[in-house]
């Protein structure tokens, strides 16, 4: 019996990855630059079952929502094929990310799976091909293989992956207005906004100017123009989502009085810019010096969590004979 135990952590896009050139291959329209967290890991083992019927999903000590189940069987799908196998899988995960909160729960999931997944099943894969493989789960998972400050390339199937880029030291501070469900799911929200909002064509346009302005300013250390590139991608990226029909609006009152307190925080000498996913939360981008005092100053807005910049995906154990 084969057995994996991987560990990942959530990123959060600076440059924001919204909408595919192909869903089949989850081949994204433009390329995003994240920082991976250290906080809110996942951690997940995938055992090989010989005897078993089906793959089986154990998340947080309960029963899978049937959605999730289907998820992880489609992915393990992938796995099997590329491995030449047909046995199955039970999968127990341990998601310490506020599910579906919009603070990227499927990028530390689907990233720790690909990385014990592909080990159970005998895969020797490099980090980019284990990044290619997460992809196939979950966008934002690819940003996770790496960790770090990460460039996610868009591209055909063999280009686009994750990899590391040079940038300044960099913290983040999680502000949790809410831990409830999003109401709408990020794929069905990328779809919508490609079919309907007249500002896409717009967003991924200069989205990918934003990237190579991004990774310019990451490689020169200049916090400014990073922070202040992330601020005005996240809001880009909300008013493209918004110009959706039926519109869809992720921010809430509670959500843009933390962009407008941020913006205090930078009048007042801090190094603090705002960004926000698929959900009301916001996470601040700050540096490790200004941390402390910016989730201070924010902490009667919402839960605040601090983060510095975390590792990539990596496996805690894998052993076992095949079954
Ligand atoms: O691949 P998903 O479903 O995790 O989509 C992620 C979308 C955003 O979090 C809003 C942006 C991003 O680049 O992470």
């Amino acid at each position: 019996m084969m057995t994996a135990t991987a560990v990942a952590h959530p990123n959060i896009a600076l440059v924001k990855y919204w909408g595919k050139a192909d869903a089949q291959l989850a081949l994204p329209a433009t390329g995003s630059v994240s920082m991976g967290l250290d906080v809110f890991p996942t951690t997940t083992t995938v055992t090989l079952d010989g005897a078993a019927a089906a793959d089986s999903l154990v998340l947080n000590g309960g029963a899978a929502p049937d959605g999730a189940l289907l998820r992880v069987q489609q992915f393990l799908d992938l796995v099997r094929q590329a491995a030449g196998s047909s046995v199955h899988a039970a999968v127990v995960s341990e998601n310490t990310v506020p599910t579906g909160a919009g603070l990227a729960s499927s990028a530390s999931g689907f990233a720790a799976l690909a990385t014990a997944a592909a080990a159970a099943y005998g895969l020797d894969l490099s980090e980019r091909d284990l990044s290619r493989l997460a992809r196939r789960g979950s966008g934002s998972a690819t940003r996770s293989i790496p960790g770090g400050v990460a460039v996610w390339h868009a591209g055909d199937d063999q280009a686009s992956f994750a990899e590391r880029v040079p940038a300044p030291p960099m913290a983040m501070v999680v502000v949790t207005i809410s831990a409830g469900e999003k109401a709408i799911g990020s794929r069905e929200a990328m779809r919508r906004t490609i079919a309907t909002s007249p500002f896409y064509p717009a967003w991924v346009e200069s989205t990918t100017a934003t990237v190579d302005d991004m990774l310019a300013a990451c490689a020169a250390g200049d916090f400014a123009r990073i922070g202040e590139l992330t601020e005005s991608n996240a809001l880009r990226m909300h008013a493209t989502i918004e110009g959706a029909f039926p519109p869809i609006r992720y921010l809430n009152a509670r959500s843009v009085a933390v962009f407008d307190a941020v913006a205090g925080l930078r009048a007042d000498g801090l190094t603090a810019y705002a960004t926000a996913d698929a959900g009301p939360n916001v996470v601040v981008l700050t540096t490790p010096e200004d941390r402390g005092a910016v989730a201070a100053a924010l902490a009667d807005l919402g839960d605040v969590i601090e983060s510095g910049t975390g590792p990539g995906a990596h496996l805690l154990r894998s052993e076992g004979t095949e079954a």
